[in-house]
């Protein structure tokens, strides 16, 4: 029923959809140490490639979240310690609650110091060296990275490709390899980062039958949750049945969808109380629990106010995404962009090019001249592929894309 109210809401803002925010306007990120930007040549050895790889947005926040934070710092010249504010957490409740149906309390959730630090926070409290984490690759990167670098070993599930140019989960594998290798801890990344993949709700429901006959803790990392296209639709892992509610650790933020990553902003929701308390204890004892001033303002605002700029930003995307798909069919059609269900990366298959995958990395880097996401870094599955990041103004994506089709054309 709540499905149905969602969708039938969200057809009627498309109907009266107008774009009155700015997407277009193309804004010069230098001088204020956009990774994207000063890291380009520590990564890929020039600075004069167009980027378009580290997952943030291009666009401008949405103005109710600029408000919020001038009107802080400039409304009041004293900046101390301050407590975390009610009107915080009912804004990321009611947001979670009639946007993607997830229910929670105050209670049951806690702020985390960012995702990837929260994940590495859950993975030193609920595990110990030497356990096993099971992740699905080709993944964000910083799960195996964290995992490996705590001392834990990977065990790995790979996603399958469905041979519609889409990928699914291997469910029978999985069960096997829990079974084998009794990982304590699964990441299950939902929406999956680099695919752009809203899970079924039936798969969800088997992976966490699995993991509580294991006895395995489910961490869903759900920071692209609220970027999802249309005719898909997020589903909190959480929310699934008894067992997700049983074994979840769910992630989620404003960072993503707000485009606010610099303003960390995190939360951590867990429904069993046996996970539950040990873990937000351990966290209010080490002091990590607690949101700055300035998060909790930017929150409240975007999660309040955010609604249709959120909406708009999608419609764009989705808009860049159709016309990514589009140019590469006309224009390079060895290149196949995978259509994401969610967020605004876009896993690029180059494997028509028949170049090795050095020589992929190559062209897109020192010929093409862009920097994108190597997809081997997503692990072995990605190699010929590349993962271009398109929430930019359409200008960019056109002329990152007029270059690689020059640079594909000058390889014959
Ligand atoms: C799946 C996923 N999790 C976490 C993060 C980063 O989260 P945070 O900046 O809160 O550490 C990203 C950023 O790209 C991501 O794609």
């Amino acid at each position: 029923m709540w499905w149905f109210w969602s969708n039938f809401a969200s057809r009627l803002r498309d109907y009266a959809m107008k774009q009155t925010y700015d997407f277009d306007t193309v804004i010069d990120r230098s001088g204020t140490h956009a990774v994207k930007q000063d890291r380009l040549t520590e990564y890929f050895g020039r600075d004069d490639l167009l980027p378009l790889w580290v997952a943030d947005m291009d666009f401008a926040v949405c103005p109710a979240i600029t408000q919020a934070l001038s009107s802080r710092i400039n409304n009041h010249p004293i900046y101390g310690y301050t407590c975390p504010i009610d009107s915080y957490w009912q804004a990321i409740i009611d947001w979670q609650r009639s946007r993607n149906g997830f229910e929670f309390t105050p209670d049951e959730a806690c702020f985390i110091p960012g995702i990837v630090p929260g994940f590495g926070l859950a993975l030193n409290f609920f595990t110990r060296p030497g356990d096993k984490v099971l992740i699905q690759e080709p993944v964000y990167h910083p799960f195996r990275r964290l995992t490996e670098g705590n001392g834990r070993k990977i065990v790995m599930n790979e996603l399958l490709e469905d041979g519609n140019g889409f990928y699914k989960m291997d469910i029978v594998n999985l069960e096997q390899t829990i079974e084998n290798e009794k990982p304590a801890l699964m990441v299950l990344c939902n929406p999956h980062n680099p695919i752009g993949i809203t899970w079924p709700v039936e798969d969800m429901r088997e992976v966490a039958r699995i993991a509580r006959k294991h006895g395995v803790v489910v961490i869903s990392d759900e920071i692209h949750g609220d970027l999802v296209f249309k005719g898909n639709r997020h589903v909190p892992f959480a929310t699934v049945s008894d067992d997700a509610a049983a074994v979840s650790v769910t992630f989620g933020a404003p960072s993503k969808t707000f485009n606010i990553a610099g303003i960390v902003s995190s939360w951590c929701v867990i429904k069993n109380p046996e996970l539950r308390t040990p873990f937000f204890t351990w966290l209010e004892t080490n002091e990590l629990n607690s949101p700055n001033f300035l998060s909790m303002a930017a929150t409240e605002a975007a999660y309040r106010h955010g609604g249709e700029w959120l909406d708009q930003c999608l419609a764009y995307i989705e808009g860049n995404i159709d016309f990514v798909i589009d140019y590469c069919n006309k224009h390079i059609p060895a290149i196949k962009p995978v259509k994401p269900q969610a967020s605004y990366l876009v896993w690029l298959d180059c494997r028509r090019l028949g170049l090795e995958h050095e020589q992929v990395v190559d062209l897109f880097t020192n010929k093409a001249r862009l920097a994108l996401n190597d997809g081997s870094m997503f692990g072995v599955a990605g190699r010929c592929f590349m993962r271009f990041n398109v929430a930019s103004p359409r200008s960019v994506i056109e002329k990152a894309l007029e270059r690689l089709c020059k640079a594909v054309k000058a390889l014959k």
